[in-house]
Formats: C-alpha cells, structure tokens, sequence
C-alpha cells in the first residue's frame, strides 16, 4: 500500500482523501519512480481544492512535480537506483502526478536530477522555480542584459516571484520586487531585490502608455497588472507573462507593442522539450544561492496539502513549499 491524496469528485465537488492506495491502482506508464518530494504550486493547490478546473480524468492523485528514484523501469533510458526530476506533462492533470510514495510515468518525461541539487532542493525549486527559470531566459534571448536598467517582478513574495528575485539578482540585474505583502519587504531584499512596490500600484486599471521604467519584466499575476507592466516597459523592453494569479484577462491597449516595441513572451512550463529543460535547470543550478532557495522554502507533510493549498490561495504562503510524500 503506498500513502496518497487522491482527488474524486462528487456532484461536481472536489473531494481530497488522504490515505492509503493500493500499488495495483497506479496508471501505466514505463517507469515507476519512489517519490521523495513534490512541490504544492499555485495549480495544485486549484486542483485540491477545487477552486479552478485544472483535473481532467478523475480519480486523479494530484502533484504537477516530482523527484525521486527510479524502482522500475521498462525503457533502456532508466535504470533502477537512478535520481530523477519531473515536472509537467499533464502531471497533477490528466495522470497522475506527485502527491503518492510513487509513481508510474513516461520515460520521455523523465530528467535526471541535476547533481547540483536534491531531491529536496529540486522540489523547493519545483515548477514555479523552474518556470521562473524560463521567464528569465526568455529575458535572455530577447537580449535584456543585466546592465539595461531595472527589471520588475511581479508577485514577488510567491513561488514564481521569489525564485524569479534572487536568480535574477544573481545575475546581476537590478530587481524591483512588487508585492502586497510590506512585511516581506526584508525577505525579497534578502532574496536580492533592490527596491520594492506595492503592488496596488500596478493592479488597477491604468494608462495605455506610462512613464518607461523597466528593461524588462516577469509577471506572474496578469489582468491589470500585467497591462500596466506592458504600459511601463522602456523602448524594445521585454515581458515574460507565465501566470494569472489576478486574473486571466489581459484588458491592453496594443500601444505599448506598437509604439515602444515591447515585446510579450508567453511562457508555457508544461510542454517544453527536454533539451530546454536541462537549460533552465542548468541556469538555476549555476546562479540560483542555496542559502536564498532555503530561506523561501517551506515544508510540509503530504497529509498537510489540502490545508497548505487553502492558505496558499489565500496568499498566506511564502515563496515555496515542499512536500515530504513520505509523512
Ligand atoms: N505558465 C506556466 O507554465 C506556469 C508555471 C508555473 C506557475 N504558473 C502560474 O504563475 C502564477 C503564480 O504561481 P506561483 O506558484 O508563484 O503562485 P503563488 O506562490 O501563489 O504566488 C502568486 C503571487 O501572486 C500575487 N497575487 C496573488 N493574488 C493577487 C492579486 N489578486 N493581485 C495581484 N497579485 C496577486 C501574490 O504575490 P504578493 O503576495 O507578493 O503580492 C502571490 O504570492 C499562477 O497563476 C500559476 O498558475 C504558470
């Protein structure tokens, strides 16, 4: 028997049972992977409470990421023993994902977890790490250089934000963190931010064309805030949009686009081949300081997820938090 949150759903409510599931029950899949750790991301903690319709085969055990070791494997790509990293592919989605002692899986899906991190670290970075990873490449490619002015992250104190502060402030931009929580002002600076904004500044509707600010910007939040960022990006700045934690919508003018040449990169984590994968994980690994991944991480047991998931909504969750499945 192996320990598992399993999501079911009854008259269109989620349901998240925490308990045991026999091994038998796993989907197919070429590879079984023992899970140490997974992470709870802003799209979990939707799927476990059932505030946004993210699962889309039920029964399902939730867990968009996952990091452990190889039991079995069916492909000549994996051996037993062998330390492994995954994260998207319809994990936590349409199959079943990390919130279990294990997991059965694709061998396409697999990475070999980079020997800079743990499996613990790996998780502590997770999707959000990951996916911040590729907004600042993004950034990169577009040819932001650190020396180009400041870049502005937005939710700053959350998952995306703060791995998204500290490796960009490791490569020597100057960060701007915006947030709604003041009392994080010491933790983002910590991380390596220079100057921080309240983030009522930026979520409200504003002006199609303002003042030029930045060189560049990694937004997590959408809807206005993502316009208003768009409206304050210097001329051939760029945008790395990867989330919606204000709101899908994306109410914008095409001034900023048309006029200034900024530049909106769409950053989608879950179908990314694997080539770019092993560079993102490459990047945190060379510029992501441990002892700043460690002060964002916090940890909780799998049987804690679907309250840590309530909080982590209510925006009551600091930068990232691992999930021992074995407790
Ligand atoms: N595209 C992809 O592949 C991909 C991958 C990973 C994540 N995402 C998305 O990225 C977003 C953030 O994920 P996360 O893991 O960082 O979540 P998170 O840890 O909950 O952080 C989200 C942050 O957004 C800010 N925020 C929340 N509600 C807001 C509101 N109403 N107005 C303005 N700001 C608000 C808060 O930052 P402050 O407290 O600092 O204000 C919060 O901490 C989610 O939408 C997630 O689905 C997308």
């Amino acid at each position: 028997m192996l320990q598992a949150l399993l999501l079911t759903q009854q008259d269109k409510k989620t349901i998240a049972t925490y308990g045991p599931l026999d091994e038998s029950q796993l989907p197919e899949g070429d590879v079984t992977v023992r899970v140490e750790y997974s992470s709870l991301n802003f799209k979990d903690a939707l799927a476990v409470t059932g505030r946004g319709a993210i699962v889309r085969k039920w029964p399902l055990v939730p867990g968009i990421d996952l990091a452990g070791t190889v039991e079995q494997s069916s492909s000549p790509d994996w051996k037993a023993g062998d330390r492994v990293v995954v994260n998207g592919w319809g994990l936590g989605e349409n199959h079943w994902g990390g919130f279990a002692q294990k997991a059965r899986l694709q061998a396409g899906w697999l990475l070999k977890l980079p020997a800079a991190f743990s499996a613990r670290q790996a998780m502590a970075i997770g999707t959000a790490g990951y996916t911040a990873a590729l907004c600042v490449m993004a950034l990169q490619h577009h040819g932001t250089a650190p020396g180009d002015g400041e870049v502005l992250v937005t939710g700053a104190a959350g998952g995306v934000g703060s791995v998204a502060v500290a490796l960009l402030a490791s490569l020597g931009y100057k960060v701007v963190a915006s947030t709604g929580r003041a009392q994080e002002a010491d933790y983002l600076h910590r991380l390596g931010a220079a100057a921080i904004v309240d983030r009522a500044e930026l979520s409200a509707p504003g002006k199609p064309l303002q003042t030029e600010r930045w060189a560049g910007v990694v937004d997590p939040v959408g809807s206005h805030t993502l316009v208003n960022a768009c409206a304050q990006v210097r001329f051939n700045g760029a945008v790395a949009a990867c989330g919606l934690a204000q709101g899908a919508d994306f109410p914008a003018t095409v001034l900023p686009f048309i006029l200034r040449g900024v530049t909106l990169y769409g950053i989608n984590c879950v179908f990314v081949a694997n080539a770019k994968r092993v560079q993102a994980w490459d990047l945190l690994a060379r510029h992501l300081d441990p002892a700043a991944l460690e002060t964002m991480t916090v940890e909780i047991g799998l049987s804690q997820a679907v309250e840590q998931s309530t909080a982590l909504l209510d925006g009551r969750v600091r930068g990232r938090c691992v999930v021992d499945v074995n407790r």
